[in-house]
């Protein structure tokens, strides 16, 4: 985040790649454009009419004009408003349509990354790309470039106007010019340092916020709520003295452009004063620089500060277009249908690492007829939930090949490979919602019937209506209202619903009452009756059922068999199955 203070402003291709989001809207940038320019010609026109009607009308008496010229005065004040209403409303209205566009761009990106990236990014920074930084982009628009345009035009158009009328008045009066912008130069420039400091501290206090209270569990439960709050105190401090500093370059550089523009206009008066004297200069002009120099100091004074929001919407974009670019997703070229899969599984192979060569599965083989039942045992970070993983393509594997009903995962089309394998996970994921929205995940072709058909045939209707509420039973963030074993049912359901040809289940691993073990081994039964699934098991009564167990260990198949078998082998499985059934008495 620091490295982005010396940055040019200027990085073209950038803006442009920004500025291409507006295409959609061409019409409504070259209106604001026209709107710049129109504003940049009418800025000097008032003044100038005040000087004519001193020098001409007063002086001559001529009261007719007189009274045409203050019409013609209000009437060019209310075009002036309604140019400057058209002007911000539409450079806003450009800003919020481009940034509309983008936030859609960025979440659907960020929506099919593949999982890895989510491995190495925090959630937090994601959350920022798709919300603040691009809020940040909407200021290019609505103050940065088109507004930074708009005044350097009204600046350039006063200046053209006074050198116009007398260019050593002009002169005089721009002297004290070079302290300003050598103050403008300070001040963007600690301003910028400030706010860079004041975004870090924000995203650091957003991060430790939102990190704490998903995880209030432990703070409270280990009484960490003291050191906790000291380390909050530190970023807070941090928060404050960056914004103090940012507020003290404002409040040094404000008065000294007032200080610098009552300079301005002593000198000027004081020259021009000596020269009306000699009837050189007229009193309008006199009059009229007075106006101009107040609108030359106007833009001047907020032209620093709309650099530096143009800068950092510069460093948001270039922040968001990273995202955009990343390509890490999963292929999706095949062209197989997966409709009507029978759900033949096939490892043949496989290696798979997470990173780099720390493979996490080793020439792992097997073979799961259609319609069979796999058990996966091991012990924990032995692989189990990996080979899953994996059989979804949410990973790409490095060697060998997964086929089903014997063809390669990638020719498959993704989107119908993963609606054909239903998957529970170890950690149910609940989105707040009611439980309904929950099972269907807002898939409209469900109906309500179906759902609850299948909450029946689970076991779970009666629980389900026993909530308040029943089916609109409204879910709290990440399902915490319920327990884990209500969860995994409920994701048992969403299962079912989707009728998959193979079914992954990851148990949860929560020892559980007797009644709610008989529940739990129900809706197994009914979940893996007819399909080939591949269960992560911990029960014993799901694993002694299973046609087939594998045996992981350190990513490698150590055993292969059905319970019997193996338990006759009296190897690995028979040590596994003796201490982790037969010592805690849950065997059968
Ligand atoms: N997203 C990940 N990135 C990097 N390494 C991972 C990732 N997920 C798991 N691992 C590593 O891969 C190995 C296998 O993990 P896996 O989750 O497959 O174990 P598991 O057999 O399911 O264990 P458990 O019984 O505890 O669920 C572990 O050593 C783990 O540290
Ligand atoms: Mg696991």
């Amino acid at each position: 985040m620091n490295n982005v203070k010396n940055r040019q402003v200027f990085d073209f291709s950038l803006l442009r790649r920004v500025f291409s989001f507006a295409a959609p809207y061409k019409r409504y940038f070259y209106l604001s454009m026209f709107l710049t320019v129109l504003l940049a010609l009418l800025s000097p026109v008032r003044p100038y009419l005040i000087q004519l009607t001193v020098d001409k009308y007063i002086t001559s008496q001529w009261v007719q004009m007189l009274i045409t010229i203050t019409i013609v005065q209000i009437l060019m004040l209310l075009l002036e408003t309604l140019v400057r209403f058209l002007f911000s409303y539409i450079t806003n209205w450009l800003g919020q349509s481009v940034i509309k566009d983008l936030r859609v761009a960025v979440y659907r990106k960020v929506v099919r990354l593949n999982l890895a990236y989510f491995d190495k990014t925090p959630i937090g920074t994601l959350t920022t790309r798709t919300i603040n930084d691009i809020e940040a982009i909407n200021d290019i628009f609505s103050e940065g470039i088109i507004s930074i345009v708009a005044d350097v035009l009204m600046i350039l158009a006063i200046l053209g106007v006074m050198f116009h009328e007398d260019w050593r008045l002009t002169l005089i009066s721009l002297s004290p010019f070079p302290v300003l912008i050598l103050a403008t130069y300070w001040f963007k420039e600690s301003v910028n340092k400030s706010f860079h400091r004041v975004r870090n501290a924000v995203a650091a206090l957003n991060a430790f916020v939102q990190e704490r209270i998903t995880g209030m569990v432990v703070v409270q439960a280990f009484s960490a709520e003291d050191r906790e709050f000291g380390k909050f105190r530190t970023i807070n401090k941090d928060h404050r003295k960056a914004n103090i500093d940012a507020i003290f370059a404002y409040s040094v550089f404000f008065p000294v452009v007032e200080i610098i523009l009552a300079i301005s206009l002593g000198l000027m008066v004081w020259w021009g004063a000596n020269k009306v004297l000699n009837y050189e200069v007229t009193q309008g002009v006199m009059i009229a620089f007075i106006m101009y120099l107040n609108m030359l100091f106007r833009p001047l004074r907020i032209l620093a500060d709309k650099f530096n929001t143009l800068q950092m919407g510069m460093v948001a974009s270039e922040r968001v277009f990273k995202v955009l670019d990343s390509d890490e997703h999963i292929a999706d070229k095949g062209m197989h249908t997966a409709v009507g899969m029978k759900g033949e599984i096939e490892f043949d192979h496989v290696w798979f690492a997470y990173k780099d060569e720390r493979y996490v599965l080793k020439d792992v083989s097997f073979h799961a007829k259609s319609g069979q039942t796999v058990a996966l045992v091991g012990h924990t970070g032995s692989g189990k939930t990996t080979i899953i993983s994996i059989l979804n393509r949410l990973y790409e594997i490095q060697k060998g090949r997964i086929s089903i009903d014997g063809i390669s995962l990638q020719d498959y089309k993704l989107a119908e490979l993963r609606s054909r394998i239903g998957v529970v996970l170890q950690d149910v994921f609940l989105f707040s919602g009611s439980i309904y929205e929950n099972i269907t995940l807002r898939n409209p072709a469900i109906s309500r019937e179906q759902v609850e058909h299948a909450a029946r045939l689970i076991g779970m209707h009666d629980f389900i209506q026993q909530l308040p509420g029943g089916y609109d039973y409204q879910v709290m963030e990440r399902g915490s209202t319920l327990s884990l074993g209500q969860r995994q049912l409920i994701s048992f359901i969403r299962a079912l619903l989707y009728n998959p040809s193979i079914l992954i289940l990851d148990e949860a691993t929560s020892s559980v009452d007797t009644e709610s073990e008989m529940l739990i081994q129900h809706a197994i039964d009914k979940l893996i009756a007819g399909r080939t699934a591949i269960v992560i098991a911990h029960r014993l009564s799901t694993i002694s059922k299973a046609d087939q167990i594998i045996v992981l260990d350190k990513g490698e198949i150590r055993e292969m068999g059905t319970h019997e078998e193996l338990l006759r082998q009296e190897g690995y499985y028979h040590k596994l199955y003796m201490m982790q059934f037969v010592k805690s008495g849950s065997a059968v």
